[in-house]
């Protein structure tokens, strides 16, 4: 008997299996330029169809070229997870059922693995109980949700309806934020209408933190409804406002405060980091990312809400051929910004199964362990300078002028034996060294600073 899907599934668990022993051999930067690759992949529209398994079996050989080793050790780019080896089953399964989770109807065991997860996810980081949650791609589609909630609530105090009125005519949303904050909110804004013209900085300190006075005076210069957007582990500096004194005065003032946690708000789940965010259970909503810090493979991201109904009443909708709901199940659809959808939730419950909290603790230990020791191991290389290790995971170092940091940053990528990327930072270019991945150890840490002192030597 013929058995496509067997032979397809065969053909992926060994091309899988082989990428991952390859890790260590194989180039981290993808050695493939975009001619290579248009080459390689590129085909006319195919008439006729192929064998499952030969579909399989060409695209694991005409990417592969074109392939970052970013489930590797050695890759300290962006700032980028990679996949737990539970995590990686729980998303072939996934796609295996095949479920949509919209509905508690269309996908049981996924819309109760989101809840499940969802309540986990809320005690290890000691978010509210009553918090709402949504799984999304990403941490930008989290903002959405969040910021969602946010308008929803903001408008609704002054007996504003914004998912019947629309936003024109509304009363214009001021939306107070650190100013480092990351693109993804600005894009946000865009999405949901409030633009970025809303947006007005608060005054920083020399750490980049929000200050209370800054905050305060910001508040107290007119009377509007009121998005603050903090931030928990700012991309370079990995730099935490201070929560548990900006949320009161927010709140006081009747505004709403947004979390931007897509790395950072993980240092919950450290006693040794916890620290670092300490107060931000006072905000109103929190987003953060499955695909950075937990290891879940792309795509993953997570949304929590204070004001659950405010919450639902972004996201959720009513039609006929929805079975009625009144019972007690939840329906990620009254959650997420997507109807049909991936049922994200059981990548996520399989890496906290395979952490637990005390693994999970002993990641975010490590990583910052490793971003250090690299940072500071690269830094007094000769030619090399320390710019700057945060308490986090995140670390800046540079190489002469701007013009050796990016050539540096190019030859190390173009050796294959580490991935990093560049940014300009306060005026200098820097080579930023992200570590976020399970796999990372010391030997991967000890093979990255010889490979960058040999590019400095060569
Ligand atoms: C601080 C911060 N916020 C938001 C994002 C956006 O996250 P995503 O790419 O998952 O949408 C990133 C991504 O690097 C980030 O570092």
């Amino acid at each position: 008997m013929e058995r496509p899907d067997a032979d397809a599934l065969d053909r992926a668990r060994h091309h899988a299996q082989a990428w991952l022993d390859g890790l260590g051999t194989r180039p981290v930067y993808a050695p493939a330029s975009l001619d290579e690759l248009r080459q390689s992949l590129g085909r006319p529209t195919p008439e006729r169809g192929l064998p499952a398994a030969q579909v399989v079996d060409e695209l694991a050989r005409d990417a592969e070229r074109g392939l970052h080793g970013s489930q590797g050790g050695r890759f300290f780019g962006w700032v980028i997870g990679g996949g737990l080896p539970a995590a990686i089953g729980a998303d072939w399964l996934t796609a295996v059922w095949d479920q949509n989770a919209c509905l508690h109807a269309s996908g049981p065991a996924a819309a109760v693995v989101e809840e499940v997860a969802g309540a986990w996810l809320k005690d290890l980081f000691g978010l509210p109980a009553e918090a709402s949650f949504a799984f999304v791609t990403g941490c930008q589609m989290a903002h959405v949700t969040g910021l969602a909630a946010a308008r929803h609530a903001v408008l609704r105090d002054r007996g504003w309806d914004v998912e019947r009125q629309g936003l024109s005519g509304a009363p214009p949303i001021r939306v107070l934020s650190n100013a480092d904050r990351h693109a993804s909110v600005d894009i946000a804004l865009r999405i949901l209408g409030i633009g970025t013209d809303a947006l007005e900085p608060l005054a920083m300190d020399d750490n980049r933190q929000v200050t209370p006075e800054g905050l305060s005076a910001k508040l107290a210069e007119r009377d509007a409804p009121t998005i603050v957007i903090l931030q928990a582990g700012e991309l370079n500096l990995a730099a935490f406002d201070p929560f548990a004194q900006l949320c009161p005065i927010a709140r006081a003032a009747g505004a709403w405060t947004h979390v931007d946690g897509a790395f950072g708000l993980w240092a919950r789940v450290s006693p040794a980091h916890r620290h670092l965010a300490q107060g931000i259970e006072l905000a109103d909503s929190w987003t953060t990312d499955g695909h950075k810090y937990l290891n879940v493979p792309y795509d993953s991201g997570l949304a929590f809400v204070r004001d659950a109904d405010a919450h639902r009443a972004a996201m959720t909708m009513t039609t006929s051929y929805f079975p009625a709901g009144g019972g007690t199940a939840r329906d990620p659809f009254d959650w997420n910004p997507e109807l049909s959808r991936r049922a994200r939730g059981f990548a996520v419950y399989a890496a906290i199964r395979e952490l637990g909290r005390e693994g999970l603790a002993d990641l975010v230990r490590r990583t910052s362990r490793h971003a250090r020791a690299l940072a500071e191991g690269i830094g007094a290389l000769p030619g090399a300078e320390l710019v700057m290790v945060s308490d986090l995971n995140q670390a800046l170092v540079r190489f002469g002028d701007d013009a050796r940091t990016d050539a540096v940053i190019a030859q190390i990528n173009a050796s294959g034996e580490a991935l990093f990327g560049g940014v300009s930072w306060r005026g200098r270019r820097c080579m930023r060294i992200s570590v976020s991945n399970w796999r990372t150890g010391e030997a991967d840490v000890a093979r990255t600073i010889k490979a960058v002192g040999a590019v400095l030597a060569g």
